[in-house]
C-alpha cells in the first residue's frame, strides 16, 4: 500500500481562500475590516521569519495588520501597557505576542494579560480552561491545523487510539484536548514515557511534536497509521542546511498510511489558522 502525503500547503491555501472571501463579505455587509496585531520582543531570526510572514499573510486575505517590534530590553511594564492598548483598541480583533520572549520578562503574566477574546493563540488560561471543559474557546493554532487535517483525511476520529508525542503548553496539551473532543482514545507521550516504540505501536494517529530531529522511527509505527509532524528543526546534513522535522521522514513512510511532510505539512496551517482565529475573533467581537 503506498503512503498518502497529506499537502498542508495546498489545505492552507483552501483556508486561506475561505477567509479571504469571509472578509470580504464582512467588509461590505457590516464596513468592518478584522485586525490581527503581533508583537515582536527582540530580534529572534525565527521569530521574525515568522512575524513577517503572518504580517504577509494577513494583508493577503484582506486584514489588517499592525506590527509591533519592541527593543529586546523593553520592560514589563512598557509591554504590558502596549498590551493594554491593544486590549482597548476597536481595530483590533487579534493580539499576538511571538514567543519565545526575553527572559527577564515573565511569559505567563504577559499571555495572560491579553484580553481572552482576543488571544488568537489561544494560550490565555481562561481560554486553556474552556478547551479542557469542551466550551467555546480560541483554540491553539498548531494543534488546530493538525485537527483539521486528520478530519479532512479520516473523516471521523471516533474511537481512534491517538498518541501525542510531546507535552508542551502550545501543541501537546492542546492537540490531545481536541482529539479527545472528536472522540479518539488519547495518549500524552513524552521523554520520561517507558518503552515509547511499543506506545506508539499502538497509535492510529500519531502526532509527533518533541522538539527533536528525526526522532520517531518507521518501526515505531503502526502499519497504515496516520503521522502528523510538527517538528521544524534545522539541521546540517552532507554540507547543507536542510529542515527536518520529529519524524524519520524515510522510515515512516515506508509504514505509515499517510504523513505529512517537513516543510509544507503542519506549518503552513499553523498562520492559516491564525488567520481564521482572527476572522472568529472579530465576528464574535460584532454579537
Ligand atoms: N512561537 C512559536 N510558535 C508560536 C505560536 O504558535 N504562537 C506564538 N505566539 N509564538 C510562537
Amino acid at each position: 500500500m503506498s503512503v498518502t502525503l497529506i499537502d498542508g500547503k495546498a489545505f492552507a491555501a483552501k483556508v486561506r481562500g475561505q477567509v479571504a472571501e469571509h472578509v470580504s463579505a464582512l467588509k461590505e455587509s457590516h464596513g468592518v475590516t478584522p485586525g490581527l496585531a503581533v508583537v515582536l520582543v527582540g530580534e529572534d531570526p525565527a521569530s521574525q521569519v515568522y512575524v513577517r510572514s503572518k504580517g504577509k499573510q494577513t494583508v493577503e486575505v484582506g486584514m489588517n495588520s499592525f506590527e509591533h517590534k519592541l527593543d529586546v530590553d523593553t520592560s514589563e511594564a512598557d509591554l504590558l501597557a502596549l498590551i493594554d492598548r491593544l486590549n482597548n483598541d476597536p481595530d483590533v480583533h487579534g493580539i499576538l505576542v511571538q514567543l519565545p520572549l526575553p527572559e527577564h520578562l515573565n511569559e505567563d503574566l504577559v499571555i495572560n494579560s491579553i484580553a481572552p477574546e482576543k488571544d488568537v493563540d489561544g494560550f490565555h488560561i481562561s481560554n486553556v480552561g474552556l478547551l479542557g471543559t469542551g466550551q467555546t474557546s480560541m483554540v491553539p493554532c498548531t494543534p488546530l491545523g493538525c485537527l483539521m487535517m486528520l478530519r479532512e483525511h479520516h473523516g471521523s476520529l471516533s474511537g481512534l487510539n491517538a498518541v501525542v508525542v510531546g507535552r508542551s503548553n502550545i501543541v501537546g496539551k492542546p492537540m490531545a484536548q481536541l482529539l479527545l473532543g472528536d472522540s479518539c482514545t488519547v495518549t500524552i507521550a513524552h521523554s520520561r514515557t517507558k518503552d515509547l516504540p511499543e506506545v506508539l505501536r499502538r497509535a492510529d494517529i500519531v502526532v509527533a511534536a518533541v522538539g527533536r530531529p528525526e526522532f520517531v522511527q518507521g518501526d515505531w509505527i503502526k502499519p497504515g497509521a496516520t503521522v502528523i509532524d510538527v517538528g521544524i528543526n534545522r539541521i546540517e546534513r552532507d554540507g547543507k542546511n536542510k529542515l527536518v522535522g520529529d519524524v524519520d521522514f524515510a522510515s515512516a513512510q515506508t509504514v505509515a498510511g499517510a504523513i505529512t511532510p517537513v516543510p509544507g505539512g503542519v506549518g503552513p496551517m499553523t498562520i492559516a489558522c491564525l488567520l481564521a482565529n482572527t476572522l472568529t475573533a472579530c465576528c464574535r467581537s460584532r454579537g
